[in-house]
Parts: C-alpha cells; structure tokens; sequence
C-alpha cells in the first residue's frame, strides 16, 4: 500500500509522455484536453506531496515536444526532415486551470508585494500551434515550432507561404534583433474545406482545426502549405533589452510593424474586469471564425514579469484560463457496430447532424457494452455530445426528459457485424472482439492501412487503395506490397501512368524506413510507437525480439504482461513468422542503424554541467564542444542547457528553474546531439 503513489506516479508520466507525443507529433490526440489536464493535476498533487521523487524528466516539468527523433529517411507529405535549432529563449507554455479561484488566487500571488498601480492584459487563447519568429533588421530570418521548448524545428520556408506574416517589416523603431511568438491556426472555414478535400481523396481528415494548423506547418511542400489558409497571431515580443514598459506597448508597435496581433485584447485593472473578460468571450468566443480555448491573463508591466519570472515550465506572470468544451443536444438516428483494425468492435451513434465548436457533427463514439449500459442509451434518445481530441466526439449523457415513448433499447452484437464470427470479449476487457484475425475483411484491410501509415512505413495510399488491392486479391498480408508489379497496379481503377510509379517509389524508399516504424507497422497488438521504439532500442533486431521470453520482454522499462503476452502470441503464429520473413526477403530493415552525430546543433549555445555522468566531465566538454556548444560553469539567462548529471548542485538547479533555462539529463543530452553511441542507463535526477 505504501509504495501505490510511486506506481501511480510512474503511470500518470507514461500516460502523460505518451499523450504528449499523440498532441505534439502525431497532431492526433486520443483524449480530450480537460481529460488531460486532469490527469496532469493529479501527477502534480501528487508530487506536491512526494517532492522527493520529482525528476527534471517529468511532463510537470517539461513543456510537451512536438520534434520528432527519428532515425529513417521515410518520405511523405509530412516532414520528418527540418532541422532542428536551438531557441534563444526557452519556449515555455503556461500554467492553465479551470477556476475563477485559482484565476483570483493568480491575481493575489502576482500582486503581493507590489506597491506600484499595475495591469493585466487579457487575451484569447488561440488554439493553434505555437511558433517562433526572428526578424533581424526587419527581416524575417528563423521560424521555429516550439519543439520540446529547447530545440524547434525550423519551418521558416513553410511560415514564409502564410500571408499574413510579413518577410520585412514596415513603420519603424524595431529593436535590430528581436523574437515574436504567437500562434499558427486554421479558420473554421479553411479546415471544413481541407476536410472536404481529404474526404473526398479517401484521406482521414484531421480531428480539428489545431491539429489541421501543425499538421500543415510540417508539410515538405511548401506550396501547398500557403494552399491551406493558415493564419497567425502574435502575443509575446521577446529581444535582450526591449524598448518598452509594457506588453500592450510592444504588441502595439508590432502591429505598426505590420505584424498581426489580436484585436481582442484588452487591459484590466481589477479581478472584476478580468472575470468580466473571461465571462464574455467564453460565450462571444462561438461566434469567432476560429477556434480558441480559454483565456490568457497576463501582467502587463515588463519589469514585474522580469521581477516575477519563471518556474521550469511556466511563466509567473501568466495563467490560461481553459473554457469547458462545448457541448450539443441532439437526437440518436440509429446505432452502428465498427470493426477495427485489433478485432475490437466500437459502438458508433449516428445523431441528427448538430453543430458544435465550429463544425457540424454527424457522428459521436459510444466507446463500448459498458458505456452503452452506464447511460442506458436507446435509439430515438436526446443525447449531449462533447468533442474532444478525438475525430469521432462522444456521448457523455442522455436527457432523459426527452426520451420518447417508445424508444428502442439497442442489443449489442453476438456476431462479427463484418464477418459474422461470433465476439469474444476476454477477461477484464471491456471491449467485444472479433477473434477471426486472418479472415475477417475489415480486420485484413484495417491492418494493411496501418502497415503503409504515415507513423508506420509511411507509404502514400488511401484506405481506398488498399480496398481494392483486398478485394482484387492482390494483397492479403503486408508483404504481399512489395511483390507488386506496375502491371498489377494499372487494374486499379482510376490508376495512371503516373500514380502506379508514384506508389512503386513510395514503396521503394520505405524499405529504408527504420526497424522501430517497421516493428510498429507490422501491428503487435498493444504495441503502440512508444512501445516499438523501447522495443527496437533494447533489443536492436527483430531477431533477438522474436527469441525473447516473457520475463525479458518484462524487464523493458514500460512493457507489462499483457503487452509481453501479446507479443509472445504475435511471434508465435506461423503467418506472421511467414509474413516477416517475406518483408525481410523484400528488403525491409529488422534491425536498428545507428543515427550519426549533429554536428552544430548547440548553435554556439553554452551548456552548463552539473553532477557526474557516465563519463568524465572532460569528456562531457569534449561531446559539447564537438556539437558546437560551449560548456560553461555558471547559470545565467544566457544558458542554454542545464546538463543535471547524478548529484547535481541545488543551487544550479534552482538558478535554471529560476531562469526558465531547460534542466536535461544525459540521455536528453545524447538525444539532442545524435550521439547514440553513448550507452547510458536512464537515471532519474532527483531535484532540492
Ligand atoms: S503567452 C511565456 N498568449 O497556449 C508565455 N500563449 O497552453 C507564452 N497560446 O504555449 C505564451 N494564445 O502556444 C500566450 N494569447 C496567448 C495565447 C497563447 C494561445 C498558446 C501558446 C501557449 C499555450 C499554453
């Protein structure tokens, strides 16, 4: 009993991480953001109480990272290629709640101790992605996403197609250097047509117009990023000296700059006001083109936010305050079984169409038998349905003051809806299965999707493409793709010349993509990309995987019985041992390359050390200063990174969070710099 929080305290970082990775990289969040942040206040209570176990590594102290660190020259629309810079400033994000108390409780603590008369500015909070804009001598010379709040990934060619960032500035009076950040979004009516588009084209579209924003800002073509209709909005001037008193006084000389800042802003001078602000735009905020989701309030006054500086993570003198999601009433039509890719079978809700926060819902998940008995759901019911990160919103409640007379309790399915074989649902799952992996069509076509997907080989085809390779017989199992030929591909109907090659290369580059996309690809149930990555780092080859047993597919930090169970059975079939050594006669990688080093990726930064390591601190300054740093023995607001090896001094520590400078340990530090040679154990740092 004693130890349960060190446990929950472990889960809550890994659910964490992993929905970081699903928000920042994969712009396809699986929970809704109120779900998140609940899960995040529960991680910091809990190190509130235990602050002995806080590690630098927690996502309590790390801003998520939308980098992505992969070692494959695999090619789609998507970059996985930008390069990487470090930020002059590390970009932080805020501390959010969802209370007027707190908000009070925010105005309190930043007030204490102030004499002078002092404001707030109140601002939307644009839901987008965050960016980073450098103008030297009115110029626009760098544009970083924020990355993992250290290092971006630098998408300048891409932000120079969005109209309404100026490459030169206008007017006068700029500082020679300075940085502004703000927010890349997509207008409500920018994202229903790219949703059209990709419907139309067979293509998922994107769950919403913020991850639509991220997901365009790290297309390679640069063209059909300035196609998208992406806006910007600017909120925080930052240089080494500023020529202002105030924040309102900077973003108003960069709106004479020609830069575009919010016209919603307004100043406050009270709780009243601020509370006044937050109240009107939570209602206004539907009738926005675009999407926001809260409200940021921020003291005005440049020397208090300096006197009042940051913690690790956030601003002191910021907070967001988050709006609820929207909800809708609305009617359920009928109800549909879906098979996925797993066997899994989703109860889905047809409703009459709603709108909600922006676009029209059509749609909404049940999730599964339990759900559907919990709300005692029936068809012709008034239901509230709330979107979260999720494509497909959910039912949260039924409005049983509107439940008609005779409303229709729904029967869950024995049978496969898609083949007819009769569900299992094993012990502690809540889901009903269909057990016919290899015969049942969806399950077939599902899997072969997700085989060719953007995380996985990523190999350019539609759901639609896939179908008909099923269905003409032309592929039943992965490795069936890399036996097809041009004239194969010309059957398909609407396939020219050019299409058929298009995917012939697509499918030529992928064989180059790396062991952990193809250990993910080849679709272990319960292994997701964190755990085909861990997978591949320890055991380097699909060989040494495929001979491991239980006890030593457990000993890898993450991996449970159930996923070690999976992988055992997955390995132990003789169609995929079949299917695996077919993908490995066409070429594909089963075993990990190692990455080359950075060269220059510090950037002339300086790198202060701290601790011990697995090597010596000389050698520690050789690595920095063969990456292009600079190591250094001081903190300042200069520094780039706190490198915190075993014991490090509190005081450092303390400085940097002080500062805001980015405390990493040594395994951060070899990720940064590509040095994978460096075998380290991961230790955890323990904070004063
Ligand atoms: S200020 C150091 N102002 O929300 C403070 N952020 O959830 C920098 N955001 O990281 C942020 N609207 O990406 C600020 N008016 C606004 C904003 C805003 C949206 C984003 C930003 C931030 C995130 C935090």
């Amino acid at each position: 009993m004693g130890t349960d929080y060190k446990d929950r305290i472990q889960q809550l970082r890994r659910e964490l991480s992993e929905h970081n990775r699903r928000y920042y990289v994969d712009n396809a969040p699986s929970i809704s953001d109120y779900d998140y942040d609940m899960l995040m206040n529960e991680l910091i209570a809990l190190e509130k109480e235990h602050p002995e176990l806080v590690t630098a590594d927690s996502p309590t102290q790390r801003v998520g990272s939308d980098i992505e660190v992969q070692a494959d020259g695999g090619e789609s629309g998507v970059s996985r290629e930008f390069a990487h810079l470090p930020h002059r400033y590390p970009m932080l994000s805020l501390g959010n709640t969802y209370s007027m108390q707190e908000v009070k409780e925010f105005v309190e603590r930043a007030s204490k101790g102030i004499e002078d008369e002092f404001s707030f500015s109140c601002e939307l909070k644009f839901d987008g992605t965050a960016i980073c804009l450098t103008y030297e001598n009115g110029i626009l010379t760098r544009a970083l996403t924020r990355g993992d709040g250290t290092i971006g990934d630098d998408v300048l060619n891409n932000v120079r197609k969005i109209k309404s960032i100026p490459q030169k500035l206008s007017g006068e009076g700029w500082p020679a250097s300075f940085e502004i950040r703000g927010e890349i979004y997509m207008p409500y009516k920018a994202f229903d047509a790219l949703c059209k588009e990709r419907e139309d084209a067979g293509e998922v579209p994107f769950a919403n117009p913020r991850n639509a924003a991220s997901g365009s800002l790290k297309l390679l073509d640069s063209a059909e990023v300035g196609r998208r209709g992406l806006e910007c909005t600017l909120y925080h001037m930052l240089a080494d000296e500023l020529p202002f008193e105030t924040h309102a006084q900077a973003l108003k000389a960069a709106k004479s700059w020609g830069l575009p800042v919010s016209e919603k802003s307004r100043i406050c001078y009270s709780l009243k006001e601020i509370e006044d602000y937050i109240n009107y735009w939570d209602t206004e905020r539907k009738l926005l083109p675009f999407a926001t989701d809260g409200a940021v309030i921020k003291i005005n006054e440049l020397d208090i936010q300096k006197h009042l500086g940051f913690t690790s993570k956030f601003p002191r003198w910021a907070v967001a305050y988050k709006f609820k999601a929207e909800q809708a009433l609305t009617e359920v039509r009928s109800i549909d079984y879906q098979v996925g890719r797993t066997g899994a079978v989703t109860p889905v809700a047809n409703l009459q169409p709603v709108p909600l926060s922006g676009t029209t819902v059509k749609r909404a998940t049940l999730n599964n038998a339990e759900w559907m008995e919990q709300l005692d759901i029936r068809v012709g019911d008034w239901v509230y349905v709330e979107k979260g990160g999720e494509i497909i919103p959910k039912i949260t409640a039924v409005e049983l003051s509107k439940r008609p007379l005779i409303a229709q309790k729904p029967q869950f399915p024995s049978n496969c809806p898609d083949c007819g074989t009769p569900l299992v649902r094993a012990e502690g799952e809540t889901k009903w299965f269909c057990p016919n992996q290899w015969g049942c069509p969806t399950q077939v076509k599902e899997g072969l999707v997700h085989f060719l997907g953007r995380k996985a080989m990523n190999v350019l085809a539609g759901d639609a493409t896939v179908a008909q390779l099923y269905e003409l017989g032309l592929v039943k199992v992965s490795a069936d793709f890399y036996k097809l030929s041009f004239a194969d591909l010309y059957r398909l109907e609407g396939w020219k010349e050019k299409s058929c090659q298009r995917f012939l290369d697509s499918l030529q580059k992928s064989r180059k993509t790396g062991f952990e996309h193809v250990l993910f690809a080849i679709g272990i149930r319960n292994v997701g990309e964190t755990t085909a990555k861990s997978l591949a780092r320890h055991f380097g080859s699909i060989d040494a995987l495929s001979s491991a047993g239980k006890e030593e597919l457990m000993a890898v930090g993450d991996i449970g019985e159930i996923i070690a169970d999976s992988i055992l059975k997955y390995f132990a079939s003789p169609v995929n041992q079949d299917n695996i050594q077919r993908l490995k006669e066409a070429g594909l990688q089963f075993s990990m390359v190692a990455e080359g080093p950075k060269d220059n990726v510090l950037n002339g930064g300086s790198v202060v050390i701290t601790g011990t390591y697995s090597i010596s601190r000389d050698q520690m300054k050789e690595l920095i200063e063969a990456h292009g740093g600079k190591a250094s023995g001081s903190v300042s607001a200069k520094t780039l990174y706190l490198l915190a090896g075993e014991k490090p001094g509190p005081e450092k520590i303390k400085k940097a969070q002080e500062l805001g400078v980015a405390i990493i340990n040594e395994a951060n530090f070899y990720e940064i710099v590509g040095e994978k040679s460096v075998v380290i154990e991961e230790k955890e740092l323990t904070l004063f």
